[in-house]
């Protein structure tokens, strides 16, 4: 395990100012300068009995992960790089006020995070992000451009495990762009970052408070079964998955179509020639 650093007193100011909204994240909340994947770090923490609600936050990361096996760039001082316990079938060594048992939770609990890092986003900053399914928060282009021109702010990763047939926990990895940084060529590009996007520096520590508050609340709306009005807020945010041209890998080759939406399952609805696909996972492309 990498050297746990205390926590920095900005942030400890954060979170305190936000309080109650925590109802009990964040209480554990480990600190590092440098670690391989804060992902990594907290499934270690889960399989060790660590609690829902437990932080973990890197500094930098030398080997940060996004979805679909790509990296993750996470130099010092660029992002936030954070991962949050779940454990959205209830085993909890220590639980969470509210924390439900059963998995009913679990589902929907990728796009919650993303609700809720938006939120936590402009809660924090003013910054209104958009949502690309299933859960990237995006900067829409300006008027005229193609939505394809939207950039990328902020990630969510989901990596879970289970014990026997049951699901054990689940790691929400969260990155968000702070500041610009030299990404590499490829993403340049695609990728945005608050200070871009503001015109000023973002408070970091704020941001971290807020989101973490989003995820306490988004995870007590699915325990408590709002998970139509979570995903309201989704839809709130996703304007590009109504009506717009993508293409995404089939079993048989790439094909094509428009987006109708998500049903109350969170997958994605498409049209392609008549007949309706449920995309459930993988990368959908915006044309
Ligand atoms: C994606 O959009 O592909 C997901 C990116 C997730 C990045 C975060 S940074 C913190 C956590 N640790 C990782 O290695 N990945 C996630």
């Amino acid at each position: 395990m990498p050297q746990r650093l205390a926590t920095p007193a900005d942030v400890a100011t954060a979170l305190a100012r936000v309080g109650g909204d925590l109802s009990g994240f964040a209480v554990d909340l480990h600190w590092y300068d440098v670690v391989g994947s804060t992902n990594d770090v907290a499934a270690q923490l889960a399989a060790a009995g660590a609690r829902q609600g437990t932080v973990v936050v890197a500094e930098a990361q030398t080997a940060g992960r996004g979805r679909l096996g790509r990296g993750w760039h996470s130099p010092p001082g660029a992002g936030l790089y954070t991962s949050v316990v779940f454990r959205p079938e209830g085993r909890t060594v220590t639980s969470v006020a509210g924390s439900a048992p059963g998995g009913s939770a679990a589902s929907l609990l990728t796009l919650m995070a993303g609700v809720a890092v938006a939120e936590g986003v402009e809660r924090a900053t003013g910054l209104r992000a958009g949502l690309k399914w299933p859960n990237d928060l995006v900067i829409e282009a300006p008027a005229g451009r193609p939505w394809g021109a939207r950039r990328k702010l902020a990630g969510i990763l989901a990596e879970g495990a289970t014990l026997g047939p049951r699901l054990d926990y689940v790691i929400l990895g969260i990155g968000i762009n702070l500041r610009p940084s030299a990404f590499p060529s490829a993403l340049a590009a695609q990728a945005t970052s608050l200070e871009e996007e503001l015109g000023r520096p973002a408070d970091a520590a704020t941001v971290l408070a807020q989101c973490l508050a989003g995820l306490a609340r988004g995870w007590h709306d699915l325990a408590a079964g709002r998970r139509i009005e979570v995903l309201e807020r989704w839809r709130e945010r996703g304007a590009a998955s109504f009506g717009r041209p993508v293409a995404w890998q089939g079993p048989g080759g790439a094909l094509e179509g428009t987006t109708l939406g998500l049903d109350d399952d969170g997958a994605l609805l498409v049209d392609r020639s008549g007949g309706v696909e449920r995309i459930v996972a993988g990368e959908v492309t915006w044309l």
